[in-house]
């Protein structure tokens, strides 16, 4: 099932989440509809919060990013009450997006590499797991949403001036992206 998408503005992307109950019953069909939700909105990522709920859940799937990065490692995953244990390498600048934020784009830096701890959708625990480049990108983007955080909250002070009339627009419901939103 589509979900529509909560967009900037909402108060429950500034929420932090709540653990999952990995013996919950409906958690596969909200694994299913959320990456239903993302395929359709042509993401690479969706956290729960972004679909209304704040539950430490999120999704990636890299498949898309081959078509602009042919280097992008394939991971499709999902990551259940995830922690980020410890994040190093190089500081590395990409240009980030957000099916919450429709329109924006901007500059962020994080570290390369991350090692991170996660339960899959089978129950299985992942113990410091590493990831590095677009990968880790992904998962360092979505793993904020469960922190009530967005992407241009990292964005650099000069270049936020730039964004705050476009965020003020999409709070104020001026967007019009072509999946289903909620505001
Ligand atoms: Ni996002």
């Amino acid at each position: 099932m589509l979900l529509p998408i909560y967009i900037y503005g909402n108060p429950v992307l500034r929420k932090s989440s709540q653990e999952v109950d990995l013996n919950d019953e409906g958690l596969q069909q909200l694994i299913d509809d959320m990456f239903e939700t993302m395929y359709y909105a042509r993401g690479v990522g969706l956290a729960a919060p972004q679909i209304g709920k704040n539950l430490r859940l999120f999704i990636i799937d890299s498949e898309p990013f081959k078509e602009i990065f042919p280097d992008v490692e394939i991971k499709k995953a999902v990551f259940i009450n995830p922690t980020i244990e410890d994040e190093f390498g190089e500081d590395f600048t990409f240009n980030e997006g957000c099916l919450s934020l429709p329109e924006i784009n901007a500059e962020v830096v994080r570290k390369s590499s991350i090692k991170i701890t996660y339960w899959d959708e089978n129950g299985i625990k992942h113990e410091k797991a590493t990831f590095s480049g677009y990968v880790a990108r992904i998962i360092q983007h979505e793993y904020d949403h469960l922190e009530g955080k967005v992407f241009t909250d990292r964005v650099a002070p000069i270049k936020k001036m730039v964004l705050k009339r476009k965020l003020a627009d999409i709070a104020n419901g001026k967007v019009k992206p072509d999946y289903k939103i909620k505001l």
